[in-house]
C-alpha cells in the first residue's frame, strides 16, 4: 500500500521538522521491507508564496488535497504576514474545510526531559486534550466597524458558536477515547458561570452523552481552575475535553509541562474519514531559531506516530514512540530541552533506534 501524503511545511521550522519527520518516515517504510511506503506531494504555501501571489494557498488548494490520505503540516505564520492572515489563509482554511472537527493533543513525559512540574516522572503524566476543532470561539463569527457609541471608537464583536451536533460529536470522540485508555476519566473543561448561552449548551450535551458511557468517570472543571489544575494536580487527567480557544491555551501549558513546545503532537481529525486529516506539531514558526538546525523535530515525529496510527500501523507508530524515548534516554536533546544536538542528530538517533 502507498500511502499519498501532502507534505505543507510551510513557514520557519516547520520547513526543517518536517524534513525530519519525512525522513524518519521513510526509515519506517524501508524497514517494513516494502510492505507499505509513502508517496510525497509537496505544497510550496506559506508566507513566501502568500509574497508571490496574495494568497496563502491557491484557490482550488482544498481541491488539491482533497483525494490525498493525509498532510503532514509543519508550522504556518512569519512576521512578513499577520497572524490572523496566515493562520485563517491556510491551517484553518484546511481545518475548517475538511471538517477536521477533532484534534487530540497528548501530552506525556520524556526520559532526561525535564518538567517544570516537581517529580513530574514519578508522577507519571499522561494525558490527552481533545479540542473542538470546528467551531466555537474559532467560528469566524462577528465584524469590526460598528459605528460605536459616542466614546468608544471603534467596536468589533467575535461571536462563539456551538452547535448540538458540534458538542455531540467531539463528546462521543473523547468518550471513545477514553474508553481505549486506562485511566478511563473525561474531564470536561467549561467556562457556564460566565457564559450563559454556548457554555451551558456545551455542559447539557455533555451530560447528555455521559449517561451513554457509565464506564467511564467524568468531571466538569471551570477553564480558570482548569488552569490551576493542569499545574497543581496534573496525575488527574485522562482525557480532557475543551471548546476550541480552552484547548488551545490549555494543550500549550500541557507541552511546556512536558518541557518544552517542541515536544508536542498533534492530529487534526475528520474522523468521518471523508477528507484527509492532518498532522502537525503543536508549535508554531519559531521565527527566533528558524533556518539554524536546532529546531525541536520530536514534536513533529510524534505527529508522524499520530499519523501511522491513523493509517492502522499501529506496531509502527508504537516504535517509533519508543525510538523517541531512546533517544532521550542516550541524552542526545535539542537546546529547547537542555541539550546540545541538532535537528540532524536527534533525526539521526530516533532512526538509528528504530525497532
Ligand atoms: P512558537 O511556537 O513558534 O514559538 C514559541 C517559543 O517556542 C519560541 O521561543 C520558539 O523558539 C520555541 N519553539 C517552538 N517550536 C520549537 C521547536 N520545534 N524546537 C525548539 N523550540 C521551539 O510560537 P510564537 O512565537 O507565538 O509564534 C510564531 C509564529 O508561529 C506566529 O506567526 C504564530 O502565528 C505561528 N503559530 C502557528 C501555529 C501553527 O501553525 N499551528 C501554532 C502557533 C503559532
Ligand atoms: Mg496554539
Amino acid at each position: 500500500k502507498t500511502f499519498d501524503i501532502a507534505s505543507i511545511p510551510a513557514d520557519g521550522v516547520g520547513h526543517e521538522v518536517v524534513a525530519a519527520g519525512r525522513e524518519v518516515l521513510e526509515a519506517i517504510a524501508t524497514n517494513s521491507g516494502g510492505q507499505f511506503g509513502f508517496e510525497w506531494r509537496d505544497f510550496d504555501w506559506g508566507s513566501e508564496y502568500y509574497a508571490r501571489t496574495g494568497r496563502m494557498m491557491p484557490e482550488d488548494g482544498l481541491e488539491q488535497l482533497k483525494d490525498l490520505d493525509a498532510i503532514f503540516f509543519g508550522a504556518v505564520g512569519w512576521p512578513t504576514v499577520p497572524d490572523h492572515v496566515s493562520l485563517w489563509g491556510l491551517r484553518i482554511a484546511i481545518c475548517q474545510g475538511f471538517d477536521q472537527w477533532a484534534n487530540i493533543r497528548p501530552v506525556s513525559m520524556l526520559p532526561n526531559v525535564q518538567s517544570p512540574i516537581v517529580g513530574a516522572h514519578e508522577r507519571d503524566l499522561d494525558w490527552i486534550v481533545v479540542r473542538e476543532n470546528s467551531e466555537g470561539e474559532y467560528s469566524g463569527f462577528g465584524g469590526r466597524n460598528f459605528s460605536g457609541r459616542e466614546g468608544l471608537g471603534e467596536v468589533s464583536t467575535q461571536s462563539a458558536v456551538f452547535t448540538e451536533v458540534g458538542c455531540e460529536r467531539i463528546f462521543r470522540f473523547a468518550f471513545d477515547l477514553a474508553r481505549t485508555r486506562p485511566g478511563k476519566k473525561v474531564s470536561k473543561v467549561t467556562k457556564s458561570n460566565a457564559q450563559q448561552y454556548g457554555m451551558v449548551l456545551w455542559d447539557e450535551v455533555f451530560d447528555r452523552v455521559a449517561q451513554d458511557y457509565p464506564d467511564i468517570e467524568t468531571e466538569s472543571v471551570l477553564v480558570d481552575a482548569m488552569a490551576a489544575k493542569f499545574v497543581l494536580r496534573p496525575e488527574d487527567l485522562d482525557v480532557v475535553v475543551a471548546s476550541n480557544l480552552h484547548a488551545d491555551i490549555l494543550s500549550d501549558l500541557g507541552s511546556a509541562m512536558s518541557g518544552s513546545l517542541g515536544l508536542a503532537a498533534s492530529a487534526n481529525l475528520n474522523p468521518d474519514r471523508r477528507f484527509p486529516s492532518m498532522f502537525e506539531p503543536v508549535h508554531g514558526s519559531a521565527p527566533d531559531i528558524a533556518g539554524q538546525g536546532i529546531a525541536n523535530p520530536v514534536g513533529q515525529f510524534g505527529s508522524a506516530a499520530l499519523m501511522l496510527e491513523h493509517f492502522g500501523l499501529d506496531v509502527e507508530a508504537k516504535s517509533l514512540q519508543v525510538a523517541i524515548d531512546r533517544t532521550c534516554e542516550q541524552g542526545i536533546l535539542t537546546r529547547d530541552v537542555g541539550g546540545t544536538a541538532s535537528t540532524h542528530d536527534v533525526t539521526q538517533a530516533v532512526i538509528d533506534n528504530l525497532g
